[in-house]
Formats: C-alpha cells, structure tokens, sequence
C-alpha cells in the first residue's frame, strides 16, 4: 500500500478486531500471545487472531484498527526468524509519518536483562511504529527472564493496564473486562486440541492410515515415518550418528564434559568454523511410561490428533493429518517435554478445574492467581516461583504431586511445554573432518533449593548415547 501523503484523518472506530502478532524463536513468545488472546476472549472480544509475523501481510497494517504485538530477542539483540522479514518492510524509507496514523497497538517484548542488547528488538519495534503514526494502547512491557517468576512477572501488570485501556477507550472491543479480572474459575472451555482413541489398528480401518504396533521411537526413525511429519519443515537438518561419546573429566570429577563426535555417513556436512549445532533430544522411554500411567491411557490404543483454534499447537505440529494415527507413548516421546520442563502458570489454573480433592483444587487455584506471583525479587516458599521455576518441577512431578487431578489428555497436549532444540558449539573444521561435527558438551546438573539433583535433558540423553546411534541435528 502507497503511504499517504494526506494529513492525519479522524481514527476509525474498532471493526471488533483485535490481531495479535508474535515473534518467537523458542516458543515463549508464542505462549504468551496465546495467552493474550484467552484473556481478551474472555473479557469479550468476538474476534481475536493470533498470526505468527512472518505470516502476516505487513502491507495490511494501515488496514488494521488494534494490534498487540509480542516478540522474542535472539543472538545479541536481533529478532528473532519469523520478525525479520516483517521488520524489513517496515524500515522501509517511504512509510511516511502517517502511514499507520489509524492503527492502535501495544508490545510485549520477551528478554534477558543478563544480555546487553536487553529486548532491542521489542524496544525498536515499538519506536518503530510511533514514528509511522499508529497510537500506543500502552507503553511497551518487557518480560525478564532474570525476575523469578520469568517473563510473566512483567506480563500480569502490563495485560491489566492494556486491558483497562483498551476497555476505557473502546468498551466494544472490550466489554467485560470484570471476567478478566476475576475470572469465573468453575467455568471451563473447551481445550483447543481434540484427541480420538481408536482401540486397535483395525478399528475403523477405512478412515486412516494405519502403522505397525512395533514402530519405533530411536529418534533416527523419525525422518522415515509416515505419520509424523519431519520437524521444523524447510529448516536444513541432518540425522547424524555418534561415532565418538568421550569423557574428558576425571571419572571422580563432579563436572562432567564430554566430546562428541557426530558423522553424516552420506555426504559432507555444510558448516562453518564458529557454527552452532541444535540437537533435538528425546525423553527417556521409563518417564515417558510413567505418563502414559499417570494419565490413565491405554498404551496400546491409537489416538488421532487435531488442533482446533487459530493458533498452532506445537504439539500438534509434527502430525501430518488429522486422520494419521499414533501410539500415545510415540506421540508423547517425540512431542511433550513431560520430564524436563516445567510448566507454565495457566497449567495449573487448567488442573484446578479437574481436583476433587477440595485441598488439591484451593491449593492449585492460589498457584495460578496473581497472590501466587511473587512480583518482587524475594518468592514466598510456597508461590508458584518456588513451587515450579526454582524447584524445576518437571510436568510429570506437578501431575504426582496433585494425585485428585486427573487432566483429560486434550489438556495436557495443548498446555504440555514442547520438546525443544538445545545448541552447541561446534568444535571441529570442515577443512579437516569435512563429514564429521565434533562437539564439546558439559552435562547440565544443578541442586534445586530443596536439594533435588536435576538434569539437563539433552545434554543427559546425548551422554547416554552409544556409538551409531542417531541423532536429529538442525544449523
Ligand atoms: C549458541 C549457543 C551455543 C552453545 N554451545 C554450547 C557448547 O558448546 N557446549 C555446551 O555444553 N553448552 C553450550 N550451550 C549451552 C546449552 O545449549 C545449554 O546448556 C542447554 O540448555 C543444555 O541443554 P540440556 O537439555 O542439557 O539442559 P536443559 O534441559 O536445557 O536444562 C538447562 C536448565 O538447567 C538450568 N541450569 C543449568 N545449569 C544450572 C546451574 N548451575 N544452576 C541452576 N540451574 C542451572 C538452566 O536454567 C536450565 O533451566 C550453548 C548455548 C547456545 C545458545
Ligand atoms: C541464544 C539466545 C540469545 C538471546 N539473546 C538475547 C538478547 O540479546 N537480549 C535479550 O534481551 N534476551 C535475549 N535472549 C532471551 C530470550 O529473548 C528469552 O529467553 C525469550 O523468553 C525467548 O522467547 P522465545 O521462546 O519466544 O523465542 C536470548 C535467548 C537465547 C536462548
């Protein structure tokens, strides 16, 4: 669209249409507009989209009347993938002073304050659009990974001033800004996720595709299989072997660090010296069992899988089709970070609605209200701070610890943290191993403040790996 070269005209009145634009490059970002957009739900907005930026016309922004936007910082300070195209277009010389002189916005950045370039691309991103024209809603909010309860520290104070905001200004848009508020926890929407059980293979045959019972998950298998799409589609990946799993500290030392070495048997690897390596791992097969128990799931049945809403699952991402069927277990080993990440706070707002026992439900609601968010630096022992982020408690362990709850599987495979690609340094050159990465690993271990031993999932899982196994590598 050509920028106006008109003086600013009146601002229009809301079409009901609240967009909510994120940028993220692990996910956190894409979790916080999904919560963004449940909120706004919830408060009344008919009409709320959540796009990840890179798949939304920048061209349209003057078209549009409220957006919020939420975006994530990577390496120093850059955006992060899915922003910088959309960046690219609005840097753009000829957007004059007015070009998005209708369009009323809000941004959320997602950042470290341990880096120097503190949530730059949040903070340009916001100057940014003042200079083209489009209103502020509210000052900028910046989420910290430094505050102990994380990015959600900053997260509730900001959404509550949007919120008042935009219902002041435009109560059509947002007319019930008290559900917001005080929200009625009795009441339950429907999970944005459906699952459907098949007893046996043969079942319903006629309507899918169906795969062995015997199918594997040695992560080498995943790149074969029919049902399960490839991760991360278009990003260049490699099913490396371990040819060497080395120990280079003293078998007595408390530290661990360890050299790999990493073959393609194929054909040589496209790297640079100073490259990173990200490693996809997979969960251990014991803790993975222990879920599908906690659960109540056969493991022997099938499941279909189908995200329902607007916005992507990343659960449900590898599934190739709603009709492909899967063992839970499989489904769970390549997806659902059970037994490493901790979840997130709408998790346990989600499980208080399915306590019976009245001590488990009142306990699980004061974690999900903001009493149980520590907003200053000194967490009270038992909010949700201590409970989850600094106790590491993984989702299997916050499951065992509310035995009444029992979360319909729907649930936990739309709130269930993702398993994610960790990085690593590589430490070899291609100019003298052009088929080989070696990689110098230190095996993450901490003590919780109540003394639990935790581990770090992939860099665990990789110590355990014997020569020839395979390994799913992203650059
Ligand atoms: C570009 C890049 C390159 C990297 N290169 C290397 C490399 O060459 N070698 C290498 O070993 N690592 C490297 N890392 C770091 C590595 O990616 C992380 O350590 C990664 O989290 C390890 O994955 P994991 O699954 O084993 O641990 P995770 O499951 O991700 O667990 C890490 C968790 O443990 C916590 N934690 C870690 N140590 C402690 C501690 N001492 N006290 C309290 N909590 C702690 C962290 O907060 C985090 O929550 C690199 C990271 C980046 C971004
Ligand atoms: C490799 C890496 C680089 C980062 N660089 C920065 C940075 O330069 N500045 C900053 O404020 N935060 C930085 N962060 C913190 C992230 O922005 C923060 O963890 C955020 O929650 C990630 O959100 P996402 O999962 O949506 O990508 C970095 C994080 C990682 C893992």
């Amino acid at each position: 669209m050509a920028p106006p070269s008109s003086p600013p005209s009146p601002l229009p009145v809301s079409n009901g249409c609240l967009i909510i634009l994120y940028a993220s490059q692990t996910g956190n970002a894409m979790d916080v507009a999904e919560h963004v957009c449940r909120e706004a739900e919830r408060g009344g907005c008919l009409a709320v989209d959540v796009l990840s930026m890179d798949i939304f016309n920048p061209s349209c922004l003057p078209d549009e009347g409220f957006m919020i936007f939420v975006e994530s910082t990577m390496g120093q300070g850059d955006p992060p993938d899915s922003m910088k195209g959309f960046w690219k277009y609005l840097l753009q010389k000829h957007l004059g002073a007015w070009w998005l002189e209708g369009l009323h916005y809000a941004v959320f950045g997602l950042g470290d304050s341990g880096y120097q370039k503190y949530n730059f691309p949040a903070k340009k991103l916001d100057q940014r659009l003042l200079d083209l024209g489009a209103k502020q809603i509210i000052e900028k909010g910046l989420g910290d990974d430094q505050h102990p309860a994380g990015y959600e520290g900053a997260l509730d104070p900001w959404l509550q001033s949007l919120w008042t905001s935009l219902h002041e200004t435009n109560p059509l848009l947002l007319p019930k800004i008290t559900d917001i508020i005080q929200p009625n926890l009795d009441i339950l929407g429907d999970a944005k996720v459906e699952v459907r059980y098949f007893l046996a293979p043969e079942d319903e045959i006629e309507k899918g595709p169906i795969h062995p019972p015997s199918w594997s998950i040695d992560p080498y298998t995943r790149s074969m299989s029919p049902t399960l799409k490839f991760y991360n589609d278009g990003e260049p990946h490699y099913m490396l072997r371990i040819v060497t799993n080395q120990r280079l500290t003293m078998e007595d030392s408390e530290r661990d660090v360890r050299h790999f070495e990493l073959e393609d048997p194929c054909y040589g690897i496209n790297y640079q010296v100073g490259d990173s390596l990200e490693i996809l791992p997979t969960q251990n097969p014991a803790a993975v069992d222990v879920f599908i128990e906690c659960c109540k799931l056969d493991p022997d049945c099938y499941i279909t899988i189908e995200a329902k809403g607007r916005i992507g699952i990343p659960n449900c991402s590898i599934m190739n089709s709603s009709t492909d069927r899967i063992k839970p277990k499989t489904f769970v080993a390549l997806t659902m970070d059970v037994a490493s990440a901790s979840p997130r706070r709408y998790f346990f707002e989600i499980m208080s609605y399915f306590a019976t026992a009245e001590c488990e439900k009142r306990r699980l609601k004061y974690l999900a209200s903001p009493e149980g968010m520590p907003f200053e630096s000194e967490g009270e022992e038992d909010d949700l701070s201590w409970y989850n982020q600094k106790e590491k408690r993984t989702v299997l362990e916050v499951l065992q610890g509310f035995p009444s709850v029992q979360m319909p599987f729907e649930w936990l495979v739309q709130l269930t943290p993702p398993i994610k690609k960790r990085a690593f340094s590589i430490s070899s050159s291609p100019l003298a191993y052009p088929n080989q990465i070696h990689l110098t690993v230190s095996i993450v271990s901490s003590l919780t403040p109540l003394e639990r031993k935790r581990y770090g999932l992939c860099s665990t899982w990789l110590a355990g790996l014997r020569p020839n196994k395979g390994v799913c590598c992203f650059f």
